[in-house]
């Protein structure tokens, strides 16, 4: 065996590198299916704006222009898919963390909420008044209501209204790194879930939605929450919509 004839300690050596190298790799893998996700939910915006822009299309433009419209919608769904296939490798590593005020990022989703949502579903926005200052990754925060958006979307099946609420509340327990907590909650009027979906729901990789689905949209949205000292949780019953609420610690803006 090539084992015994090394020294102990090369042995040992070896035996680190390859540990680390591993965990590179994990972290690799990781960080990929967490931008292979983001990706989908950003080409799902793409083929929504491209869909309404075909309807309004008028006069009927030139066969020349009605053929590319069609190249460029149907490449971005093949991409779709093909993100989605990617999707069976990990998840969720981590952006840069930055001091941001909350209340204007959530209005910065707005537009993108709203392309994601389609326009047959309503978006109502019941947003916190007073200057908090939140800590994490702004564009992860943002592809958190993305993912919970395209939830609350499949759940409506077509339509309903979502509701984008936040506000600040005194820290559930002692152990939170701030005084408040900024609580974000998606609302939406869909199906709901049943009691083994509920159970599952935040694992990784679990989906009720077959081809369509990773299983990877809330668990990256509780991970997302508690890395940042935050976390994460629902309410839901069937028949009667699902709200996802998102808590991180917060501070009033000096
Ligand atoms: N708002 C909701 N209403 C009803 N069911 C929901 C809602 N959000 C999540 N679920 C259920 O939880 C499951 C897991 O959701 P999750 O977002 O993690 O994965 P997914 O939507 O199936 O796939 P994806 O990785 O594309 O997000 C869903 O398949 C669905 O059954
Ligand atoms: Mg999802």
């Amino acid at each position: 065996m090539i084992e015994s004839s090394m020294p102990r300690a090369a042995q040992g050596r070896e035996r680190d590198v390859l540990h680390g190298d591993l965990q590179r790799l994990a972290a690799l893998g990781e960080m990929t299916a967490a931008a292979v996700h983001d990706f989908n939910n950003l080409l799902q915006v793409v083929v929504s704006a491209l869909r309404v822009i075909e309807g309004q299309l008028d006069p009927v433009p030139a066969q020349d222009v009605k053929d590319l419209f069609a190249q460029g919608l149907s490449a971005a769904q093949r991409a779709a898919f093909l993100s989605r296939r990617l999707l069976s490798y990990g998840t969720a590593s981590g952006g840069t963390a930055t001091r941001f005020e909350l209340g204007a990022a959530l209005r910065g989703s707005v537009p993108m909420l709203r392309w994601i949502l389609g326009t047959r579903i309503g978006l109502r926005q019941e947003l916190h008044e007073e200057p908090l200052v939140v800590e994490c990754c702004p564009h992860e925060l943002e592809q958190g209501l993305l993912n919970l958006a395209a939830n609350a979307r499949d759940a409506m099946s077509g339509t309903g209204t979502l509701t984008l609420r936040s506000e600040v509340v005194p820290a559930p327990s002692p152990s939170w790194p701030t005084e408040n907590v900024a609580v974000i909650s998606v609302v939406d009027e869909g199906c709901g879930m049943p009691e083994v979906v509920q159970e599952k729901a935040f694992e990784r990789y679990f989906t009720t939605k077959g081809a369509g689905g990773s299983g990877i949209g809330l668990f990256a949205v509780r991970e997302f929450a508690r890395r940042n000292g935050g976390d994460a949780w629902f309410r839901s019953a069937p028949g009667q919509g699902t709200t996802v609420t998102v808590a991180l610690p917060c501070r009033p803006l000096d």
